[in-house]
């Protein structure tokens, strides 16, 4: 079976008195569980007080974003070497803001996802389609390029030791979070897609779901078949939430 997977998202979001508060009221509620895995994202600059606070807990970290580059005249990058030297186990790779606000192609970010393996990061590679896309009836297609452009790229082989996130862009942020079944269908496609490449891989694969997941709903996304857990963004930044958040996944697991 599968593995469980929380992992919290803070975005452009925290602060020095404000981490540590948040993250001693996290450490507070949880405790190791054989399978689950958590962890959150967080601004670079954070990294050092978060590593501080979190090594030799059950509770990982993460970047939020990659390089693709390793080093160079790439101002305000930050590569994956240098997330790894900070201790990050992860780094968020395309998230939807990432890829709307800020640009990210398919193809950028499967160099991005490229590069995060290189450097020894578990990529967290986000996946999703627009309110619009779905009401046209092409999320299946979205899905499919998103997708096939790391598969392009790395291979199947590379989606191994990596973990695929289904964000629908209409449930970000939006309290709109999709429906059990609406999630289940999208991990299968996705599954279903990486098995015609390597089955094995695919059989292996987290895929977790983001989109407007909080304490009252995730337990019915975490008991589908494909979901692997959650990519929590609100509900990360409030230690109650999210602490309620993983004890569904552990009653999952
Ligand atoms: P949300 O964000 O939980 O606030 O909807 C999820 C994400 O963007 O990863």
């Amino acid at each position: 079976m599968r593995q469980k997977y929380v992992v919290g998202n803070w975005k452009l979001n925290g602060s020095l008195p404000g981490n540590e508060a948040l993250l001693q009221a996290v450490l507070a509620g949880v405790s190791p569980k054989p399978g689950c895995h958590l962890a959150v994202c967080v601004p670079a600059p954070y990294l050092a007080q978060v590593r501080g606070l979190l090594e030799g807990t059950p509770v990982a970290w993460g970047g939020q974003d990659v390089s693709r580059f390793e080093k160079g005249a790439y101002t305000g990058d930050v590569s994956g070497a240098m997330l790894r030297e900070f201790g990050a186990t992860y780094s968020i790779v395309g998230h939807s803001e990432r890829r709307t606000v800020f640009g990210d192609t398919d193809a950028v970010v499967a160099e991005k996802y490229a590069a995060a393996r290189k450097a020894g990061l578990v990529p967290i590679f986000c996946v999703g389609e627009s309110l619009a896309e779905r009401e046209q009836g092409v999320t299946e297609t979205v899905l499919a390029r998103q997708l096939d452009a790391v598969l392009e790229k790395s291979g199947p082989a590379a989606l191994d030791g990596g973990i695929v996130a289904y964000e629908p862009v209409w449930a970000i942020g939006t309290g709109r979070t999709a429906t059990a079944a609406q999630a289940q269908q999208a991990h299968a496609y996705l599954r279903g897609r990486v098995a015609t490449k390597d089955a094995a891989v695919a059989a292996r694969l987290p895929i977790l779901y983001g989109g407007s997941v909080k304490g009252a709903n995730a337990a019915e996304l975490f008991a589908m078949p494909d979901v692997d857990g959650g990519l929590i963004g609100g509900a990360s930044l409030v230690a109650e939430d999210f602490l309620a958040i993983w004890r569904a996944a552990v009653a999952a697991a």
